[in-house]
């Protein structure tokens, strides 16, 4: 595998493309317009300054990582790719149709892996004539820093696209785990309701934002609380994973709270728009 095209240049497209850039891999990300690409290479630029700035990283190897990415509105740059990784919206219509697309695009042996949150791997792969070449290939925020890559079969993965798949995650330096199809995966059927579960403790007043966050971490141990959490993955992420979870066990114990989702309503998504629980617009 040589050129990688990672489809959605958001919060987790930008950070699994600089992962494969990193490990010498050609990297191409695609999003849909011209100002959401320059918002994602002036992030781009700003997270690798602020790691030359910390000395963990020189101007050398900042411009050979920037040498080996490039941003692009054209999907069929992914002519070449040899593998596809798509991380935008968490929505099955949309990757559906981006897989579509792709299928025809791409060389008859790329293999396509989504990076969904939730999402059924049989489903999506339904979108294309090669479902025995998707795969998940689910990643952490940030992507830059999580060890775990959740390998994720289709009903129709091969064992040989698994196998592709999971020698690439430990070549980029990631700690691969085989997982079969199921609503949330293991992560996030565990994570995204203990989330939720946060998000109503203070909706309903039991405690601040803070005063939850603050439980979680001195309580449970855990590096972060469920509301700070919720912002980093961004709340419509977490909405969308609840959704999909609930939906597909149809378990009110996966149900969403009301705050969750009128704050998706609202905006107020997290770090990606500046104010969720927390403001981080100052
Ligand atoms: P995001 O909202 O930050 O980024 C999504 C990007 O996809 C946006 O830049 C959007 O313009 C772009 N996009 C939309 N339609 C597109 C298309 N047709 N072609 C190319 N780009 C398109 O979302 P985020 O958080 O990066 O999530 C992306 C995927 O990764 C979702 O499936 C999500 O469930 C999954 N994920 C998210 C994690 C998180 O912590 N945020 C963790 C692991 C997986």
């Amino acid at each position: 595998m040589r050129k990688v095209i990672v489809i959605g240049g958001g919060t987790m497209g930008l950070d699994i493309a600089q992962v494969f850039a990193r490990s010498g891999y050609e990297v191409v990300v695609r999003d849909i317009n011209d100002a959401i690409i320059q918002a994602s290479q002036s992030r781009l630029i700003k997270g690798l300054d602020k790691l030359v700035a910390k000395g963990k990283m020189d101007e050398a190897a900042k411009a050979d990582l920037l040498g080996r990415m490039s941003f692009t509105t054209d999907l069929n740059q992914a002519a070449d790719a040899d593998l596809v990784v798509e991380a935008a919206l968490e929505d099955l219509e949309l990757k559906k149709s981006i897989f579509a697309e792709l299928d025809a695009i791409c060389k008859p042996e790329t293999i396509l892996a989504s990076n969904t949150s939730s999402i059924s791997i049989t489903a999506i792969a339904s979108a294309t004539k090669r479902p025995e070449k998707f795969i998940g290939m689910h990643f952490f925020n940030p992507a830059t820093v999580m060890k775990l890559v959740e390998v994720i079969r289709g009903a129709h993965t091969s064992d040989e696209t698994c196998a592709v798949i999971t020698e690439l995650a430990r070549a980029i330096g990631k700690e691969p785990v085989e997982v079969n199809e199921a609503p949330g995966f293991v992560v996030n059927k565990i994570l995204i309701p203990l989330i939720n579960e946060g998000i109503d403790l203070f909706y309903t007043g039991v405690a601040s934002a803070e005063g939850v966050d603050t439980a979680m971490r001195l309580g449970a141990n855990h590096p972060m609380g469920p509301l700070a959490l919720g912002d980093l993955v961004g709340l419509d992420v977490c909405l969308a994973i609840m959704d999909t979870i609930y939906q597909e066990t149809g378990d009110p114990k996966y149900r969403a709270s009301l705050l969750l989702r009128k704050m998706v309503r609202a905006g107020k998504l997290g770090r990606k728009t500046g104010i969720g629980f927390y403001d981080y617009r100052k």
